[in-house]
C-alpha cells in the first residue's frame, strides 16, 4: 500500500471519522488532474440532458446508445445498447459470452434493471447458456408478474422468450479456468501428475524471499499457460486472473431530455466462484437502483460488500434527502468502510465503484480506492453530447489489492500488468 496510516488519516474524510469528528460526503480527495478537470466536476450540480453514465468498459458502445436516446428511444433500451456490447464480445471475460466461469467451469451470469418511467424492475441470477442476460432481466420485467428469476427457471424463461441457448465458455476462458484448476493441483488430482517431466514438488519450505517465490509462481503459470495453448500475448493476463480472480461487471444509467431515467447492471460475477453464487449485480437496490423521482445508481466491484450496504438504493435515497451525487456515493462507500471498522488490513482487498446519475443530469463516479495501480485510476464513461472517460473521485488514497493476499509484485512484472484493470 502506498500510504501510511498517518497519511490516510490526514488526507481523507474517513480520517475525520476515525478521529471521531464529523465527516461529510463532500470532503474527499478529488481525482487528480486528468480529464476530470476539463469537464464539470462530478456531482457539481451542472446538469445536461440527455446523458448516459456507465462503467468504463461501456465507452466503445456509448455512441450507438446516445443516438438511440436522442432519437426518442426508451431510456432502458438505450442503456441496454451499452451493456450488450461487452455481453456480445467474446474477448471481454467479465460479462456475457466469454465470461470467466465458476469453479466447475460453467459460466453463470447475473443482471438486473429498473425502468424509471413505468417504475418496474427485472432481474435474473445464476443464468447458464444465455448470453444477453441484460435483455432477459428486461423480459422478466416486461413479460412476467415477477421481479426475479434464477438458475434453471431463468434459463427456461429466456428460451421461451426466444433467446438461444449457446455455449458461453470460449476456448480462452476455458483455458484460463483450466489454468486455475491446475494452479491448485497441489491439493487435488488436476494438473500434471508426478510422472509429468514438468512436475515440481511444492516449495513450501523454501527460504527464498517471498517476491522471488511469487515470481516463480507467475513464471510457472505462464509456462503452464503455454502448454494449455493460451496465446503468448494473453499468458501473463491469464496468470493474473488465476492468482487474483476478478469481478467484472458493467452498469449503465440513461436519462433522456424529458427526465425519464433507467438503469441496468450485468455481470459474469466473480471468477471461479462457487456454483450458485450471486453477487450484487442481480440484486435490485445493490447492483442497480432507479427511482424516477430522484435518479439512478449502479455498482461494480466487491459484490458481497455492496449487498451489505444496499449501495445503489442507499445512494438514491441519499440524493432524495438532498445530497449531491458525489456526497451520496461517498456516504455508501463510508458504510463499507464502517462494516470493517476502518480496518485497512481488510479494506485493502475490497474495492467498489459507483456510477450515479441524478434526474436533473448531475452525475458522479466515486470509488473506494484511487484505482488498480499507479497510472490505472478508476474511470467512468459519460456521453452527454460529448463522449469521454473521467476519473472517479475516491474515498481512500492509494490502490486496492487483489484477493487473496500475495507478496508484492516485482516491479519488472508489475509494469506488464495492465491486465489487472
Ligand atoms: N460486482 C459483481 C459481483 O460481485 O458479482
Amino acid at each position: 500500500m502506498s500510504f501510511s496510516r498517518r497519511d490516510f488519516l490526514a488526507s481523507t474524510a474517513l480520517g475525520s471519522l476515525a478521529l471521531g469528528l464529523e465527516a461529510r460526503g463532500g470532503e474527499v480527495k478529488k481525482s487528480p488532474g486528468g480529464s476530470a478537470e476539463a469537464f464539470p466536476q462530478p456531482g457539481s450540480g451542472t446538469s445536461k440532458r440527455p446523458i448516459i453514465v456507465c462503467a468504463h468498459n461501456g465507452l466503445a458502445y456509448l455512441d450507438r446508445a446516445y443516438e438511440h436516446l436522442t432519437k426518442g428511444g426508451d431510456t432502458l433500451d438505450s442503456a441496454i445498447l451499452v451493456v450488450t456490447g461487452p455481453e456480445d464480445d467474446p474477448n471481454d471475460d467479465s460479462v456475457g459470452l466469454g465470461g470467466l466461469p465458476n469453479e466447475e467451469g460453467v459460466v453463470e451470469l447475473d443482471a438486473c434493471c429498473m425502468h424509471g418511467p413505468t417504475r418496474r424492475a427485472g432481474s435474473v441470477g445464476g443464468v447458464r447458456n444465455i448470453k444477453n442476460v441484460s435483455r432477459v432481466a428486461q423480459a422478466v420485467m416486461q413479460h412476467t408478474g415477477h421481479v426475479m428469476l434464477v438458475g434453471e427457471g431463468a434459463e427456461r424463461f429466456a428460451v421461451a422468450m426466444g433467446y438461444p441457448r449457446e455455449n458461453l465458455l470460449t476456448e480462452r476462458s476455458r483455458k484460463v479456468w483450466m489454468l486455475w484448476k491446475e494452479y491448485h493441483s497441489g491439493s487435488d488430482w488436476w494438473g500434471p501428475g508426478l510422472a509429468d517431466p514438468k512436475w515440481q514438488a511444492p516449495d513450501a519450505k523454501s527460504d527464498k524471499p517471498q517476491a522471488a517465490l511469487w515470481q516463480q509462481r507467475v513464471l510457472q503459470l505462464t509456462d503452464r499457460a503455454a502448454d494449455l495453448g493460451i496465446e503468448e500475448e494473453f499468458r501473463l493476463a491469464a496468470a493474473y486472473r488465476v492468482l487474483y480472480p476478478p469481478t467484472g461487471t458493467i452498469h449503465c444509467s440513461a436519462l433522456n431530455e424529458k427526465g425519464e431515467i433507467s438503469g441496468i447492471t450485468t455481470t459474469s460475477g466473480l471468477a471461479f466462484k462457487l456454483p450458485g453464487r450471486c453477487g450484487d449485480s442481480p440484486v435490485i437496490g445493490a447492483g442497480c437502483y432507479t427511482d424516477q423521482d430522484v435518479g439512478s445508481a449502479g455498482a461494480t466491484g466487491s459484490g458481497e460488500e455492496n449487498i451489505k450496504v444496499a449501495g445503489a438504493h442507499t445512494i438514491v435515497e441519499n440524493m432524495r434527502h438532498g445530497m449531491s451525487p458525489q456526497e451520496a456515493g461517498m456516504d455508501a462507500l463510508k458504510r463499507i468502510v464502517r462494516n470493517y471498522n476502518n480496518d485497512m488490513n481488510k479494506l485493502r482487498f475490497v474495492d467498489m465503484t459507483y456510477y450515479i446519475l441524478r434526474k436533473d443530469g448531475a452525475y458522479a463516479g466515486v470509488s473506494l480506492w484511487e484505482g488498480y495501480s499507479k497510472g490505472n485510476p478508476h474511470k467512468i464513461a459519460v456521453h452527454d453530447g460529448t463522449k469521454r472517460a473521467e476519473e472517479t473521485a475516491y474515498l481512500l488514497k492509494g490502490f486496492s489489492e487483489s484477493f487473496p493476499p500475495l507478496p508484492k509484485i516485482p516491479a519488472e512484472l508489475k509494469k506488464d500488468s495492465e491486465y489487472l484493470k
